[in-house]
């Protein structure tokens, strides 16, 4: 299938905007001419201005980590995917493990802020994946079928077209420890295959990243995966260089 590889950068609570400028401004260089390769940073709302200056005319599209599922309101500290969209992002994460974890963000709260992002024209990055408990309890494809279902059930099938999935087994965050291409391949085919079921042949064309530690060094070899079309990354997105090479790796 043609699915371009992408590559995003989850730059977490990291770089302020001096520090994010500097970043993006050195990922530009890095990256160079136009590459075959999606890519994007995902900065802390508070850098992402410097990072869209930085950035400008560059082909590294720039999203927000959360939005909320209202366009503005009384919401104290959360954004919003209107304003982020007005401001020049393109892209936004919903889901991430973290914010189910510390922010108890369930399903059906996803559900809205994917919807969210597509009507004002942000395209979202919904991110699913399994505890280590879960995994060993054998509830795995329950755990990940509810979450790609649910999170996806306010949208009409040629909306689940612009949505990116990203497969981030919770273990493999942070950890150093990346599931093996055999145990990524797995899940991402059993992604997509659910993904055609609900939404059609059309679903093909949907792009599922991986993300767990990802780094120069395994980048390759997960992305030659059939079912995996890029990386959702982390730690190693927080220096140019080691995103530029894993950016690379995407390049075949
Ligand atoms: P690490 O690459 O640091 O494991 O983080 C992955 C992640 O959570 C990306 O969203």
């Amino acid at each position: 299938m043609g699915r371009r590889p992408f590559i995003a950068g989850n730059w977490k609570l990291n770089l302020g905007p001096a520090e994010a400028r500097a970043v993006a401004s050195q990922l530009r260089d890095a990256l160079g001419d136009p590459s075959p390769v999606t890519v994007a940073v995902f900065p802390t709302a508070l850098s992402v201005s410097a990072v869209l200056q930085a950035l400008d005319g560059a082909e590294v599209g720039v999203g927000v980590q959360e939005i909320a599922s209202q366009p503005s309101g009384a919401l104290t500290g959360a954004n919003s995917a209107v304003m982020a969209r007005s401001m020049g992002c393109t892209y936004c994460l919903v889901g991430h493990s973290e914010r189910r974890q510390l922010w108890g963000e369930t399903d059906e709260a996803c559900a809205d802020k994917v919807l969210a992002a597509l009507s004002a024209g942000l395209l979202p990055i919904l991110c699913v994946g399994e505890t280590l408990d879960q995994r060993r309890a054998g509830q795995l494809e329950a755990v990940l079928m509810r979450q790609l279902e649910v999170g996806l059930s306010k949208l009409q099938p040629d909306q689940a077209l612009s949505v990116t999935l990203a497969y981030e087994p919770v273990w493999a965050i942070g950890t150093g420890e990346t599931a093996t291409p055999e145990q990524a391949q797995e899940v991402h085919a059993l992604l997509r295959g659910r993904l055609v079921e609900r939404f059609g042949p059309g679903a093909e064309e949907v792009r599922i990243q991986y993300g767990g530690s990802v780094k120069p060094a395994n980048a390759s070899e997960l992305l030659a995966c059939p079912d995996i079309d890029g990386a959702l990354v982390g730690g190693a997105s927080l220096k140019a260089d080691s995103f530029a090479a894993i950016v690379q790796a995407a390049q075949g």
